[in-house]
């Protein structure tokens, strides 16, 4: 499953960071992956800075000799894609790929489910969502809110 907010534009990321700032969407991301496994890269994982509460952490990096320093003992590490899914399988909860840009590309073609919350702005920003074919696949639930919503897909 991907799990993650798009700007109208498409874009996801501004300097390393998320360009707007959804309190409410950060809530329906903590509900939504509270006791299952995240995979993201690590560039994701340095702007958030810490594994997050509640949540198994798997980080993708080339670099072999990264670690998560203070939280090494909590965080995962894998060094392709197909790694970070095979060590999240035996972890706890569902597999869920929460970015950024290069992670969701890479595991876009793996995906049956799509949590997506649409943000309705275009902000400037140097990362965006990969590309999709909205034909292959079906909304299941929508959650419209004011200038955002979010919207459940699966491959079909
Ligand atoms: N809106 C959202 O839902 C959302 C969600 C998550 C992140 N974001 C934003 O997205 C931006 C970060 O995204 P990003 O695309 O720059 O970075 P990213 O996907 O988080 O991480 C990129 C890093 O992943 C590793 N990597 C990439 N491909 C790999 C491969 N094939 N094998 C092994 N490791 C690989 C590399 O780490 P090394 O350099 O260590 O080798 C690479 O630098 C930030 O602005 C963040 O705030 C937005």
């Amino acid at each position: 499953m991907l799990v993650a907010a798009v700007a109208d534009n498409g874009v996801i990321g501004a300097d390393g960071d998320i360009p707007w700032r959804i309190p409410e969407d950060f809530a329906h991301f903590k509900a939504t992956t509270l006791g299952h496994t995240l995979v993201m890269g690590r560039a994701t994982y340095d702007s958030i800075g810490r594994p997050l509460p509640g949540r198994t952490t798997v980080v993708v990096t080339r670099d072999p000799a990264w670690t998560a320093g203070e939280y090494a003992d909590q965080v995962r590490v894998a060094h392709s894609l197909e790694e970070a899914l095979r060590v999240a399988a035996g972890l706890p909860g569902d597999v869920m790929v929460v970015g950024g840009a290069q992670i969701y590309a890479l595991a876009m073609p793996h995906a049956t489910h799509q949590v997506l919350t649409e943000v309705h702005q275009e902000p400037d920003g140097d990362t965006r969502y990969p590309p999709w074919d909205r034909a292959e696949w079906v909304e299941t639930a929508r959650d419209d809110r004011d200038g955002w919503g979010i919207v459940w897909w699966e491959r079909s």
